[in-house]
């Protein structure tokens, strides 16, 4: 089993005090920084873009982990990478015939490149790609808010890619993001999830560092 590690998201984060936020989810032991780029065309929010990013970089030396939520991925990308992104994922959906010149374009940097897949888009259509990115990122909920409910069919998915990386060999990360709370953490794990992203659980938990722990030891 590949190493667990908990990537809480800032978008459940005060805006108003984010350098604050960030250093607290590094004290109570945050492996990644989950920053949420939506552009409100991909998905309805806008949320932010590389000025955040940024600034988070500034006040963490956790690897920052971007998820672009944005049609036309490509574009965004150099800003993303130069504002201090350690991993970009990108969604399958919003690049189309691009999906590989973007992930070549992100391993460019010398980062790792990640691809997401909405809970509709089946894992066979990125399979064929793997090759080509460091993580599979596989939406439990449909992107673009936070604090919605898991949809239990994604873990079938992450479930397959994990096999289809164990018969490959590839040694890939899976990560899963939406609705993962101290509950059904197990369960994702089981389907071989070991990137856990979590908003609300996280910044809704009374005591942060036990809630960032349990997601992480919790079997
Ligand atoms: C949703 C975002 C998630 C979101 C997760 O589109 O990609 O990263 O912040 O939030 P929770 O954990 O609250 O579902
Ligand atoms: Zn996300």
């Amino acid at each position: 089993m590949k190493k667990i590690k908990i990537a809480p998201s800032i978008l459940a984060a005060d805006f108003s005090k984010m350098g604050e936020e960030v250093e607290r989810l590094e004290r109570c032991g945050a492996d990644l920084i989950h920053c949420d780029v939506m552009d409100g065309t991909f998905v309805p929010t806008i949320t932010f873009g590389m000025h955040m990013i940024e600034a988070v970089r500034r006040h963490t030396s956790l690897p920052l982990d971007v998820h672009i939520m944005c049609v036309r991925p490509l574009n965004k990308v150099s800003d993303i990478v130069n504002a201090g992104a350690d991993i970009v994922t990108v969604h399958a959906e919003a690049c189309g015939d691009a999906l590989k010149d973007t992930l070549r374009f992100i391993r460019s940097y010398g980062i790792r490149a990640g691809v997401a897949i909405s809970p509709d888009t089946p894992f066979a259509a990125v399979a064929e790609y793997a090759e080509l990115f460091d993580m599979l990122l596989v939406m439990s909920v449909y992107p673009g808010r936070g604090g919605q409910k898991l949809i239990e069919r994604t873990l079938a998915k992450a479930e397959e890619a994990r096999n289809f990386f164990e018969k490959t060999g590839l040694e890939r990360d899976i990560e899963m993001d939406g609705g993962i709370t101290e509950e059904n953490v197990a369960s994702v794990k089981a389907a071989g999830v070991n990137v856990i992203v979590a908003g609300s659980t996280v910044f809704h938990a009374p005591d942060m560092a036990k809630t960032i722990q349990n997601l992480r030891d919790i079997r």
